[in-house]
């Protein structure tokens, strides 16, 4: 499974980098408008630490898509362009993976949406947990089904399970069989998390002092 960091904060993006366990990166409009930065220098700067960075278009129809996916994958050659998926965003994620470009596919809520990505030949699809999840839906059975029908027709689409937040939906996406998780910062951070480690390697280490104070020299 491959972890992407959801997050436009180059700190964030070094410190999990540091941890050697980032494969990639997922921005949007909301997360690099919260950095306060210029969009195209900060994608260059993320792409600079990771292999796969997703960048989001901001037009909502194909012209201007294009447009903006061209110039977005011609930063560097770890750019994903990110679209929505709405009816211009599938026609644009045809054309640009026709050129070879990458296209995350995002904003999908169902498997119908999801089937639409695949057919237009879109690298992932970025189903969102947690605002399925916040609106009394099973995210992760939306995540669960797109599994099955793709792999019903071994469509190469890569499911990236995307609005996580929180372990559990790491895990549940895992057990899946999704091919990425992008999560935030803090969500990452949890998965090194758990007291009994803490209370078992303070034992261990009050043990290991011990026996030195016990050992006759
Ligand atoms: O990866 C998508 C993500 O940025 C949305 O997360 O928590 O705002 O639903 P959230």
């Amino acid at each position: 499974m491959k972890f992407f960091l959801d997050t436009a904060s180059l700190q964030e993006i070094r410190e999990g980098v540091a941890w050697g366990i980032v494969d990639g990166v997922t921005t949007n409009p909301s997360l690099v408008a919260k950095e306060g930065v210029d969009f195209h220098s900060r994608i260059k700067e993320i792409c600079e630490l990771v292999p796969d960075v997703s960048a989001e278009v901001t037009a909502t129809n194909y012209e201007g898509m294009i447009q903006e996916g061209r110039i977005l994958a011609k930063l560097h050659n770890h750019v994903t362009v990110k679209i929505p998926l709405i009816s211009e965003g599938i026609k644009a994620c045809k054309t640009l993976s026709q050129e070879r470009i990458k296209v995350n596919v995002t904003l999908c809520f169902s498997v119908s949406q999801a089937l639409l990505a695949a057919k237009a030949g879109a690298t992932y699809v970025s189903p969102f947990v947690g605002r399925l999840d916040d609106i009394s839906e099973d995210g992760m059975e939306l995540v669960a089904n797109i599994f099955q029908v793709y792999r019903n027709y071994g469509y190469k689409t890569q499911i990236l399970a995307a609005s996580l937040r929180h372990p559990q939906h790491v895990v549940q996406a895992a057990l899946i069989g999704a091919d990425v998780a992008t999560m935030p910062f803090k969500v990452m951070e949890m998965l090194f998390k758990h007291p009994l480690t803490d209370i078992g390697l303070k034992k261990f280490l009050e043990d290991w002092e011990n026996s030195k104070k016990n050992t006759k020299r």
